[in-house]
């Protein structure tokens, strides 16, 4: 019995040291401000916030082309999830944040991400003014 109160004790420790590291990342407000409108509830069928089967497809496209494709917008999805105002960086974030807790491994993007992404958006625009 006191074996068992204290293995919950610990538990609980964990748990709330885990959701205070969360809290401290860059992306959850731009998430919860911008994002979750559509992905907290699956809204026009969008992947949904958690769901790693339904990511687990945009995961594997990678960091790069995800973001960029993302931002530019997709079908039902719209440019910049709606809000003219998000950069790059800040779009790349929440995306980041929506991605490591719906199945994936990725880190905030740096520079050279940062670089990357804008390639790709650059690509897509071209390809869109084409007749
Ligand atoms: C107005 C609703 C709405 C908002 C707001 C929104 N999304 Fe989406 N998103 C969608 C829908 C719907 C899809 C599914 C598009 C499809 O496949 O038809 C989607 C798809 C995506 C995809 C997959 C794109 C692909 O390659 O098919 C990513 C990544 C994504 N959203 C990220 C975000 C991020 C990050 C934000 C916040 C900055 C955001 N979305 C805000 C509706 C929304």
């Amino acid at each position: 019995m006191k074996k068992k109160s204290i293995s919950l004790w610990i538990a609980c420790a964990i748990g709330a040291t885990f959701s205070s590291t969360i809290n401290a990342e860059p992306g959850e407000n731009t998430y919860k401000q911008v994002c979750a409108a559509c992905h907290g509830a699956g809204v026009l069928n969008a992947p949904k916030f958690g769901d790693k089967a339904k990511w687990a497809p945009f995961i594997a496209e990678g960091q790069v082309i995800l973001t960029a494709d993302a931002y530019v917008g997709v079908r039902a999805m719209p440019p910049k999830g709606g809000n003219p105002n998000l950069s790059i960086e800040g779009f790349s974030d929440a995306l980041v944040y929506m991605i490591n807790r719906s199945g994936g491994n990725w880190k905030p993007a740096d520079k050279t991400t940062i670089a990357a992404i804008n390639k790709e958006i650059e690509t897509r625009k071209a390809g869109m003014n084409k007749p």
